[in-house]
């Protein structure tokens, strides 16, 4: 189903209800939309394609409006094959498109589908005229691959902002901000932006900074996943800016593992004494959290506590895989604390400490480690821990 956006503009993506994991990673309980735009002048262009499977239902889109044969150019703002694995099929039916990327994304094509469609590269700001309407290519590096470009329809003033701006949910026939419940879209764009953007904070932050200097009007922001903004654009804008700001905010994350209760009083009874010191805190036991929520918690909290058991000499693994994180997606926290048990070894809070360390975070004294069950000095440590976390914060 194809919706108008304005005249000549026209929403022809699809909703994904199919796939379980974004990336294979993230837990999709509202499903995915893989949006794409269509823009009719004297020449035809679709903005992004959609997920391979996707294909027919999204030509089926186009095919409500235009012939696809006759689309004159795809513009590939993004090379992630969420947005491109339509490319070879696409190929077949609109053997005269042009594809518009790009110089990064062209040996990206390349490699991943080498379609024998011409393509045009285009520079930082070039413009290319459809007829009564012009598109312009504001490159934005690393929102999120390095190939990655938004829109811009000059007099439309609808920026096709690709992963920027995007969100997790299907949009099941609405498409538009002032048709959705914002509560729900803020939290899954939340979401979307941890999950996905958060080892490229800076550049959100460096795009936000480009589309501001170039003074654009923005009527529209239409991204890669989830509404369109119409009602109030710079809502998502706002949203985005402080999501991914450097400055952290101000409570505590608790991210903790546990296998038969002990490190889980720990987790605990440190939350009790935060709580009663006043602090604002995040409680996940990485056994039942989502990880996209467990990351969305933590990546920008002022002091982030990770505690594990020892598990075969290292940390519990889903403690473990949640660090990795932490390390792989470049996360801003600076501080954190560790606590953790062990049966006999307690190799686990010593690799999470070594593995902080090389991040170079400073890491809040005491550091615990408890055999078995804690003993009265031990829980005296964890309420020093508490008010040393709380002294950060406040
Ligand atoms: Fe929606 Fe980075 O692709």
């Amino acid at each position: 189903m194809h919706r108008e956006i304005t005249k000549g503009v026209y929403y022809v993506g699809v909703d994904d209800h199919h796939t379980e994991l974004f990336e294979n990673l993230w837990s999709l309980p509202f499903g995915v939309s893989y949006n794409s735009y269509l823009i009719v002048d004297e020449k035809i262009a679709v903005v992004e394609g959609v997920k391979g499977p996707w294909t027919e239902e999204w030509l089926n889109n186009i095919r409500e409006i235009v012939d696809p044969s006759k689309i004159d150019y795809i513009i590939v703002n993004h090379m992630e094959p969420d947005h491109t694995s339509s490319l070879p099929e696409f190929a077949k039916i609109a053997p005269n498109a042009t594809m518009v990327y790009t110089p990064k994304a062209s040996p990206m094509q390349k490699s991943f589908y080498d379609v024998p469609l011409k393509e045009m590269i285009v520079e930082d700001l070039e413009e290319l005229k459809l007829g009564s309407k012009t598109l312009k290519f504001v490159h934005a590096p690393f929102l999120h691959w390095p190939e990655t470009m938004m829109t811009y329809i000059v007099e439309d003033e609808i920026l096709l902002s690709c992963d920027a701006f995007g969100s997790f949910g299907a949009l099941n026939g609405k498409h538009f901000d002032d048709e959705f419940d914002l509560r729900l879209v803020e939290k899954e764009s939340r979401r979307y932006v941890s999950a996905i953007i958060t080892s490229y904070f800076k550049f959100v932050q460096r795009a936000l900074a480009k589309v501001t200097e170039l003074g654009i009007g923005i009527k529209v922001i239409a991204p890669s996943h989830g509404p369109i903004y119409r009602n109030n654009p710079m809502w998502i804008v706002g949203k985005y800016n402080e999501w991914t700001s450097p400055e952290l905010e101000k409570y505590c994350t608790i991210v903790y593992g546990t296998m038969y209760g002990y490190s889980h009083r720990l987790a605990i009874k440190l939350k009790k004494e935060l709580l009663e010191l006043g602090v604002e805190v995040k409680l996940h036991n990485v056994s039942y959290s989502d990880m996209s929520a467990i990351i969305t918690d933590s990546v920008r909290a002022s002091v982030l506590v990770v505690g594990t058991p020892t598990y075969d000499a290292y940390p519990y693994p889903k403690v473990w895989s949640f660090v990795n994180e932490v390390q792989g997606k470049r996360f801003p926290v600076d501080t954190v604390a560790l606590f953790g048990t062990f049966g006999w070894g307690g190799g686990g809070v010593k690799k999470l400490q070594k593995m902080f360390t090389d991040m170079k975070k400073e890491i809040l004294e005491p550091i615990i480690r408890v055999k078995a069950r804690a003993s009265e000095e031990e829980s005296q440590q964890i309420k020093e821990l508490a008010k040393t976390i709380a002294g950060r914060i406040k």
